[in-house]
C-alpha cells in the first residue's frame, strides 16, 4: 500500500519549491562531512541513521534526493531502496558503498537507483552526482508537468465538442417539437419537471446533471417517427404503438456517441413500467435506472397536461390522479410521492 506522501504535491509545487537532500549513513562522522559539503553547495540537507528514521522523514517532509547508504545495521539500503522507488517516485535515489560493493551497487541501478557513489568519498564526485540527480529529477518533473498539461487541454476540448454536439441535438429537438403545435416546448417543461423531482429526491450534482440532458433529449429518437402516425386523431393500432415506442431505443442509439452511459439508459428506459408491464421491457422495478423512473412520471404528468390530436389537455389535479392511480404499475412510488410534494409546493406559492 502507498504510504502517506509528503511529496506528493502538485508538480508545479515540486519544481518551485527548494529541493531537500537526505543523508543517510549509520556513521555520523560520515553524514557530518557530506552533510558541510552540500550545505556549503546551498542545498538544504537532513540526515538519517536508520531506514526506519528514513522512512519517517520520508513520510513527513519532501525529499528530492536520498544519498543511501548500503550496509547499515537492521534493514539495508539495498532493502529499502523498493521502498522509497514505489513510495515516493519523485525522490531520487543515489546509492553509497565500499569500492569493494562495486558489483552490489550496479544491481542497485537495475532496481531503480539513479547513481552511486563509492567510499571513501571523493566530494566534488559527490557534488557532481548531486547535481546530476537533481537536473534528472527536474527534468521528469517539467516532462510530466507537459504531459499533464497536454492531458487537461485534450479533456477540456473534448468538453467543448461535446457541449457543441449536445447543443446541437438539443436544437434538433425544439426544431422537432416546434413544428408540431401539440408537443412544443414538451422537452424544456418535463426537464424543469424531472429536476424538481430530482431535487426532492435528493439526487447527487452529477446524477442531476444526466437527468437534465436525459430529459432535454428524451424524444429525440421521435424523428424516425412517422408524423401521420403520431399526429393521428384516433387510438393507436398494435402495430402503430409498437412503431411509436421505438423513439425510445432509437433516441438512446442516436445520441450513445456523445454521451455517458447514465444518459442513454434515462432515455433507453424512459417508458418502462415499474411494474415490468410496458412494451418488450428487460427490467423492472428498482433495477430500472432512477432518472428513467423520474422522467416517466414528468413525461406524463407533462402529456397528460398538454393539449393531444386525441384529446384535450387535463387539468393538474386530474393528471395527479391519474399518475396516483398508476403507482406501483406504471409509476415508482417514490417519485409518485415527490411528484406530490413538488405540485403541493407549487400549488402553495400560487
Ligand atoms: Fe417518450
Amino acid at each position: 500500500m502507498k504510504q502517506a506522501n509528503a511529496n506528493e504535491k502538485s508538480i508545479e509545487g515540486m519544481l518551485d519549491q527548494q529541493e531537500t537532500l537526505l543523508i543517510v549513513d549509520d556513521e555520523a562522522a560520515i553524514r557530518r562531512v557530506l552533510f558541510q559539503k552540500l550545505s556549503r553547495e546551498g542545498h538544504q540537507c537532513e540526515e538519517a541513521d536508520s531506514a526506519e528514521q528514513v522512512l519517517n522523514t520520508l513520510a513527513t517532509s519532501p525529499i528530492a534526493l536520498v544519498i543511501l547508504d548500503i550496509k547499515m545495521p537492521g534493514k539495508s539500503g539495498i532493502e529499502l531502496l523498493p521502498e522509497i522507488k514505489s513510495g515516493y517516485p519523485d525522490t531520487e535515489v543515489i546509492m553509497a558503498t565500499a569500492v569493494t560493493d562495486i558489483n552490489v551497487a550496479i544491481q542497485c541501478l537495475k532496481q531503480g537507483a539513479d547513481d552511486y557513489l563509492c567510499k571513501p568519498f571523493n566530494l566534488e564526485e559527490v557534488s557532481l552526482a548531486v547535481q546530476r540527480a537533481l537536473e534528472k529529477r527536474h527534468l521528469k518533473l517539467e516532462i510530466r508537468e507537459y504531459q499533464q498539461f497536454l492531458e487537461d487541454k485534450v479533456e477540456e476540448q473534448t468538453g467543448e465538442i461535446r457541449k457543441l454536439f449536445l447543443g446541437a441535438i438539443e436544437a434538433l429537438v425544439f426544431a422537432l417539437e416546434a413544428k408540431d403545435k401539440y408537443t412544443g416546448g414538451h422537452s424544456r417543461r418535463v426537464t424543469e419537471i424531472a429536476l424538481a423531482l430530482g431535487n426532492e429526491l435528493g439526487l447527487s450534482a452529477g446524477d442531476m446533471e444526466d437527468l437534465r440532458w436525459g430529459s432535454l433529449l428524451h424524444d429525440v429518437g421521435k424523428i424516425a417517427i412517422d408524423q401521420r402516425v403520431q399526429n393521428k386523431p384516433g387510438k393507436l393500432t398494435d402495430e402503430e404503438y409498437e412503431h411509436i415506442m421505438t423513439h425510445a431505443r432509437i433516441g438512446a442509439d442516436i445520441v450513445r456517441p456523445i454521451v455517458n452511459e447514465k444518459i442513454i439508459e434515462i432515455i433507453e428506459h424512459h417508458h418502462d413500467h415499474y411494474d415490468g408491464s410496458g412494451l418488450h421491457q428487460v427490467i423492472v422495478g428498482n433495477d430500472i435506472p432512477l432518472g428513467a423512473r423520474i422522467l416517466a412520471v414528468a413525461d406524463s404528468f407533462d402529456a397528460m397536461t398538454s393539449d393531444r390530436p386525441y384529446r384535450p389537455a387535463m387539468s393538474n389535479t386530474k393528471a395527479i390522479d391519474e399518475i396516483k392511480r398508476c403507482t406501483g404499475t406504471q409509476f415508482d412510488p417514490d417519485v409518485v410521492t415527490a411528484l406530490l410534494k413538488t405540485k403541493k409546493t407549487e400549488m402553495a406559492m400560487k
